[in-house]
């Protein structure tokens, strides 16, 4: 079957794989790839539309992210938003300027024209604007349907290229009957106000650009706005589920792999054992997963992966590489060495263990998205900010073939697929853990004794997290131990201390995250707690930034 495709061009934009995210919630699969794709290789993967993404360049700007120009003259539907519909107009022939200021936040539209993208919506609409360039003159042929205070230009859509060739082959594509070979630009613009006055709906180049980001959530209909686009406009049915990417996958998994073996590194968390399940499902015992433990891991956790591989009925090789991870880690403080070693450590251990289980020739690995765009920027030029370990500190040459098929999705979208799997719920809703582990939650230099410190607390933390009730309502609860010593006083005593940091946050996919609001007696009692059991902590403090501009991790 012809598979419904909508395509996300990036062209920089923190925001690009919400995009496609919203798209697949309105059940239409979505895919985001780099900016300069070729018109061919779009082609060749034939979508339903494309969507041009926003992005923090002008398009004037010297090395600005350029499109391949005849993405938009394929007879496929194009959305270009904010950057995106800059782009578009700039290469369709329209004027971009730059504001007399940026605007930012909250901005109400009003709807002039009722085209097909903002069917079933109101005149008016709260949307989130985020530039500063702004268009100043839409390319020929195009009509503005939607203005605001601040952008004359909220939203255009283009009907016919202004240009006198590409107007004679676009008629030559539309109706064969007409010589396209007579109609001059004017004459085809004044069509075009025929169009209008006939239909006001005539879309006939699908073309359409938005000022605003739909794919906000402060953009009330943004939903709605993509859905119109998917469906409406590009004709897809909306018939994609989490069901249908699962058996996607297997199928997929199945005939890349042929009947070899494929490694799985699992930690436990929600990523690797669903993709475990996942490929397990797909291969059988053609899957071994390799569990190690790098000394790294929170309380009583190896027990409980154990054991939960156990009940997932799924073999675990267990690796005890504590001391390895450990020894390459003493005296390092700074954080990307820290990551970088502990990649080539994972390999290493993999290898060992390999050379007992014989050769295997694919990795399968539950990277998802916003590592992937956090720490390489493999689809678009988005800045890096941290390198995570299973995306950016893998060396460059691996012995074997990936296989990463979360790569697109989000942590909840990798919840979804576990459901979809039976995959019980108390390992689903884990919060995250970062693959370096305690490494970059203990600041400064990794000791024994100071894992330790934090380890203890680090349970304390969410044990009582989770009495209050708090703990599926958190993106990610975790104490982080200071490379600071402060003065206390215990009894009589003069103390002189570490200082332990706890952290929550509220996020959905991670991008984003604002400090959670614990309450202050469930704090109280957590501070209380760590401080009298245990020992070497004389202070707790709690971190209230959000991301941005701080990040998750503390490292
Ligand atoms: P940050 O700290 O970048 O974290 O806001 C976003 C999410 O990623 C996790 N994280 C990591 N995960 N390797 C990982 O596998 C890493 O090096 C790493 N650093 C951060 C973090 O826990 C949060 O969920």
């Amino acid at each position: 079957m012809d598979k419904e495709l909508i395509i996300v061009l990036d062209f920089g934009s923190q925001y690009s794989q919400l995009i496609a995210r919203r798209i697949r919630e309105q059940q239409v699969y979505c895919e985001i790839h780099p900016y300069n794709t070729s018109a061919v290789k779009l082609k060749e993967m034939n979508p339903r539309g494309i969507v041009l993404s926003g992005g923090p360049a002008s398009v004037y700007s010297e090395g600005a992210p350029i499109c391949d120009e005849s993405i938009l003259t394929m007879g496929i539907p194009v959305l270009g938003i904010c950057y995106g519909m800059q782009l578009m107009a700039h290469l369709l022939g329209g004027k971009v300027d730059a504001s007399a200021r940026r605007e930012y936040g909250f901005a109400e539209i009003t709807i002039d024209e009722p085209t097909l993208l903002f069917q079933g919506l109101g005149d008016k609409l709260n949307v989130w604007m985020s530039h500063g360039d702004r268009i100043t003159s839409v390319p020929r042929g195009s009509r503005i349907i939607a203005h605001s205070n601040n952008s004359p230009i909220a939203a255009f859509v283009c009907l016919v290229l202004g240009n006198a060739t590409m107007v004679n082959s676009l008629l030559c594509a539309l109706d064969s009957s007409k010589q396209a070979s007579k109609f001059s630009v004017d004459e085809h613009n004044a069509q075009t106000d025929e169009h209008k006055a006939n239909d006001i709906a005539d879309t006939t180049r699908n073309l359409y650009g938005l000022q605003f980001h739909p794919e906000v959530v402060h953009t009330a209909d943004g939903g709605k706005i993509l859905a119109n686009f998917a469906q409406r406009i590009c004709g897809c049915s909306a018939s994609w589920t989490m069901r249908s990417f699962v058996d996607e996958v297997i199928i997929s998994i199945r005939q890349k792999t042929k009947g070899k073996k494929i490694l799985c590194a699992v930690s436990g968390g929600v990523d690797s054992t669903t993709l475990a399940t996942l490929v397990k499902k797909a291969v059988g015992d053609n899957l071994v997963c390799v569990f190690v433990n790098n000394g790294l891991l929170r309380q009583n956790e190896v027990e409980g992966v154990i054991n939960n591989f156990r009940r997932l009925k799924i073999d675990l090789h267990y690796v005890n590489a504590e001391e390895q991870f450990l020894s390459r880690l003493a005296g390092i403080t700074d954080p990307e060495v820290k990551r970088k070693i502990i990649g080539e450590q994972f390999i290493a251990a993999f290898e060992a263990e390999l050379e007992k289980i014989g050769k295997i020739d694919f990795l399968a690995q539950g990277t998802l998205y916003p590592d992937v765009i956090e720490s390489v920027s493999v689809k678009g030029p988005s800045a890096t900010i941290k390198t995570h370990h299973n995306v950016g500190g893998l060396p460059e040459r691996l012995p074997f073939q990936l296989i990463e098929p979360f790569r697109e999705l989000f942590k909840d979208e990798v919840r979804e697929v576990g459901r979809e799997l039976s995959v019980p719920e108390d390992i689903l809703g884990r919060h995250p853990f970062p693959g370096p582990g305690l490494a970059v939650r203990v600041i400064g230099e990794i000791t024994q004794e100071r894992l330790d410190i934090l380890r203890e607390a680090d349970a304390i933390y969410i044990e009582e997290i989770k009495k209050a009730g708090l703990y599926d309502e958190i993106w990610q609860a975790f104490a982080v131990l200071l490379p600071v010593k402060s003065v206390g006083v215990m009894g009589d005593e003069r103390t002189y201390e570490n200082v332990i940091a706890l952290r929550a946050v509220t996020s959905t996919d991670g991008m984003t995250a604002d400090w959670a609001q614990i309450p202050h007696n469930v704090l109280g009692i957590i501070a209380n707690r760590i401080i009298n059991e245990v020992k070497g902590v004389n202070r707790v403090v709690y971190d209230i930034s959000s991301k941005p501009p701080s990040t998750i991790e503390w490292e």
